[in-house]
């Protein structure tokens, strides 16, 4: 299953900006969808019925699939179901799409703060493989911004994690919802893609994704990170998609490479 071109089983925990989003393109693709939030079938239903995915519990996102999508904030991360993957075929490709956003939207995570990167966090959390993917690119660019393959200036999306099968898997899916996947490494290596790092939602291409992430320093970002209300305290009231691509490429680019 899961070849280049063939229709996918695919699950999405979390149907906000970014899995909502992801939901939308692969039905659209033609694969197989069904969507869960936290507040059971009848709250998605309307949202699945018009992108024409399945409306399902958290459990029902994983029954069966290939793919999971799994785009929901780091706190609620700690609140899925201790047995949601028990039924799970063991090659499920788990997408995780997180960012830990400490002090502005999640409370603090001490693994993560001790240097952990996010996305093993998760894999602990949840006990399963993940691949992290999604998390390096602005929702509004995920929605609008996305091109056929081959297109020039075609925007990018890291992906790291472990297990090649699933990696080529999730460029794959990166790829038919308008992007260039570029391998951000392994999980141990995705801290490269985390939040304020250089190559974190910048809007770059293939060829300045590959140069960014080569460009990230262990413990800057975190740095930058301390700083955040300072930071996102200098955009204008209702900033633009512009506003906060400007902003990210100015704060995260090493000086070296501004
Ligand atoms: N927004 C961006 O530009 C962006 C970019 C890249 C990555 N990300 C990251 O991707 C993740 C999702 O972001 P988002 O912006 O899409 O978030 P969002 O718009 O707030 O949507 C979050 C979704 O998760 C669901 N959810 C929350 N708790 C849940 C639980 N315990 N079980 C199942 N579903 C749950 C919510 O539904 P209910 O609460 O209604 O159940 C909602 O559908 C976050 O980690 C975020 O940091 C965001």
């Amino acid at each position: 299953m899961a070849y280049e071109g063939e229709t996918m089983e695919i699950g999405v925990i979390g149907v906000g900006a970014i899995g909502g989003t992801i939901a939308r393109k692969l039905s659209a693709n033609g694969h197989s969808v069904r969507v869960a939030n936290s507040r059971g079938p009848g709250a998605v239903k309307d949202f699945a019925g018009e992108i024409g995915a399945a409306a399902v519990d958290v459990y029902g996102a994983v029954k069966g699939a290939d793919v999971l999508i799994l785009s929901i904030p780091f706190p609620a991360v700690e609140k899925l179901p201790a047995d949601l993957f028990d039924a799970a075929s063991s090659d499920l490709v788990i997408i995780d799409t997180g960012n830990y956003y400490p002090d502005m939207r999640d409370p603090r995570i001490a693994e993560i703060d001790a240097g952990i990167p996010e996305s093993v966090w998760v894999s602990k959390q949840i006990g399963r493989p993940v691949i992290k993917a999604y998390n390096n690119i602005l929702a509004p660019s995920l929605a609008e911004l996305g091109q056929p393959e081959g297109s020039p200036g075609r925007l990018a999306v890291a992906v790291a994690g472990d297990d090649t099968r699933a990696k080529q898997i999730t460029m794959q899916l990166v790829n038919e919802t308008g992007f260039d996947p570029v391998d951000g490494g392994t999980l141990d290596q995705s801290w490269r893609q985390q939040p304020s790092t250089p190559s974190y939602c910048c809007d770059y291409d293939a060829e300045t994704m590959r140069e960014a992430l080569a460009a990230a320093v262990k413990g800057e970002a975190e740095k930058i990170r301390d700083n955040w209300k300072e930071i996102f305290g200098k955009l204008p009231a209702n900033p633009t998609h512009a506003d906060m691509i400007a902003l990210n490429r100015s704060v995260n680019t090493p000086p070296s490479k501004s």
